[in-house]
């Protein structure tokens, strides 16, 4: 069985679908109940045993990098006046010494791009992607249950998280074709980026989370632009299939598209109701705003 160390998160987007509001933040510090979405989606990637944090990031995403290392000053002032409950929690959101690793792409040339960028810090491993828009709720969370779910795969072995969305926003989406069944998971024999309106092969997306061989780094580096002109992960992955095994797997959890407002929102309203310090006045305050 091949352990996955290391995961990628591609934090270079531009996040134009929020402005004005990430005009000098970056989309992915924006808060869903009182952390950013990016450290949601580190702290999926730590519970499932990862243990080094490849961001690709870019120009004035700099404040990532803040948020993922010791704040002294703020450390000192809290242990001063015995706030050991705010320490204990900035502790456990804190990745170890040297298991951190930044890279930019210089350039918004796609996710595909994006991702080819991670391959001198990944090297020759299988590794995690964890796309930071995707916030996904479930106990254990998406990408603990794809590791289990790979682990009894025949390696090697390439697995992405999928899920059903309705048939109107497949076009939004990479959309998967759906094979035979092995064990927790599904045969691809197809996939599509960003499929035109009545011509996607099933209703089920890519939904951010993947498991790739780093065979795919060769494949990105000769992928030409793709659906919208950029580079895309996709097509590299429809190369993959052909020479490995390469399996979906269905995430029956809830997930956000937190670069969409109504995502961001629901996920705001859904995480918030999941927390037991907050869901009781919350729930409340929910109700009162419904009623009129
Ligand atoms: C990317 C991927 C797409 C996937 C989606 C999930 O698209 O290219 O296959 O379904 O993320 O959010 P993007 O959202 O960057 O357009």
């Amino acid at each position: 069985m091949t352990r996955i160390r290391k995961a990628v998160f591609p934090v270079a987007g531009l996040g134009t679908r929020f402005l004005p509001a990430t005009k000098a933040m970056p989309k992915e510090m924006l808060t869903v109940v009182d952390r950013p979405v990016i450290q949601h989606v580190v702290d999926e990637a730590r519970e499932a045993g990862i243990e080094h944090f490849v961001f690709v990031t870019g120009r004035n995403k700099s404040v990532i990098e803040d948020h993922f290392d010791k704040q002294v000053e703020l450390e000192a002032t809290l242990t001063e006046r015995s706030k050991s409950a705010e320490l204990a929690e900035l502790a456990a959101s804190l990745p170890g010494p040297g298991q951190t690793s930044y890279t930019r792409q210089q350039a918004p040339l796609g996710l595909g791009h994006a991702v080819w960028c991670a391959r001198e810090i990944v090297g020759n491993e299988p590794f995690a992607l964890l796309l930071p828009d995707m916030v996904m709720q479930d106990t254990p969370g998406c990408l603990k249950q794809m590791l289990d779910a790979h682990a009894g795969l025949e390696a090697p072995a390439n697995l992405i998280a999928t899920e059903e969305v309705a048939e109107d926003r497949t076009h939004q989406y990479g959309i998967v074709a759906v094979g035979e069944d092995v064990g927790d998971a599904f045969r691809v024999t197809g996939m599509v980026e960003k499929p035109a309106p009545g011509t996607a092969p099933s209703n089920l997306i890519i939904s951010g989370r993947y498991i790739l061989q780093p065979e795919i780094f060769d494949l990105l580096a000769r992928q030409q632009a793709g659906a919208g002109g950029e580079i895309q992960l996709t097509d590299a992955m429809i190369q993959l299939a052909e020479r490995q095994p390469f399996y979906g797997y269905r995430f029956g959890g809830r997930s956000f598209d937190c670069g969409s407002k109504i995502g961001f929102l629901s996920a705001n309203v859904a995480l918030a109701l999941a927390r037991d310090d907050i869901a009781p006045e919350f729930r409340d305050a929910l109700k009162d705003l419904l009623k009129n």
